[in-house]
């Protein structure tokens, strides 16, 4: 499996991650909607990534916590191109995003209930049958919660342990949904099945006068940064994706610079 350093795949930087020479890039990050079904230059494209980079995908469109059946064409397809790029790993959100097949623009919070868990874990486990392979759920970042029964790490945990899939903890998240939700991040992720961290995800947020947005806009804040060293410390090697998804840079190379005092802090703990 491989380790270390990644960055997502954005069209504004695709040239330069071919002509990239700098080693720090592992493996590089993409939403598979956004190139399945396609041909010509971004199929060209994608085949030439995929020859220099491992190649992760990250799904957007699944919608694990919807109440209409799982789309398994759409599942179909994603096996394919899965084998096609030589895909490593798979993840998606722990959220809903359709719903009487109209795509909603966001990820949106699942019921933190014993009837979704159920409901989650049954999609989950279809997804993993179909596609043959474990994937990873993303804890989200959300804005409320709904009649909740339990908490969200023990909501996170029972889902993963019961449909024996992996987790993608994505750090900013935790950090936001902390600050926003008055519990404290370390306590939090100390409450997950942490030997299931599959992938971390970390990304800027940006703020306004009564909360913290998960914005993927900025730098990565120092406390995230403190945060994600504790959590390296705890864990063994798994690959980690920089999140950036709008005030995009102008050159790969700027979002290296903002990945390169991470390897400081995976060469501290995983090099020993
Ligand atoms: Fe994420």
């Amino acid at each position: 499996m491989v380790t270390g350093l990644g960055i997502a795949l954005r069209p504004q930087i695709a040239d330069d991650l071919l002509n990239n020479k700098n080693n720090l890039l592992k493996f590089i990050e993409l939403n598979p909607e956004h190139h399945l079904n396609m041909g010509g230059y971004t199929r060209n494209l994608l085949t030439r990534l995929a020859e220099k980079y491992p190649i992760l995908g990250h799904g957007l469109s699944l919608s694990l916590g919807s109440p209409d059946p799982l789309d398994i064409a759409f599942l179909k397809q994603l096996k394919k191109f899965i084998h096609e790029t030589g895909m490593v790993l798979f993840s998606e959100h722990l959220s809903f995003s359709k719903c009487d097949n109209a795509h909603l623009d966001g990820l949106f919070p699942i019921p933190f209930r014993h009837e979704a868990i159920n409901h989650v874990i049954e999609r989950i486990k279809q997804t993993q049958d179909i596609l043959g392979m474990q994937i990873a759920i993303e804890n989200i970042s959300y804005y409320t919660t709904l009649e909740p029964e339990m908490s969200e790490a023990e909501f996170i945990s029972e889902i993963i342990q019961r449909s024996d899939c992996k987790l993608l903890l994505d750090v900013s998240n935790v950090f936001v949904n902390g600050s926003n939700h008055n519990y404290e991040p370390k306590t939090f992720i100390k409450q997950l099945p942490i030997d299931k961290i599959a992938y971390i995800h970390l990304g800027g947020f940006s703020s306004n006068e009564n909360e913290l947005i998960d914005s993927h806009d900025q730098p990565l804040d120092k406390k995230v940064i403190d945060l994600f060293d504790w959590i390296v410390s705890q864990i063994k090697p798994v690959p980690i994706t920089l999140e950036r998804d709008s005030n995009y840079p102008d050159t790969l190379s700027e979002l290296l610079d903002e990945i390169s005092p991470l390897q400081s802090i995976l060469d501290k703990h995983w090099k020993k």
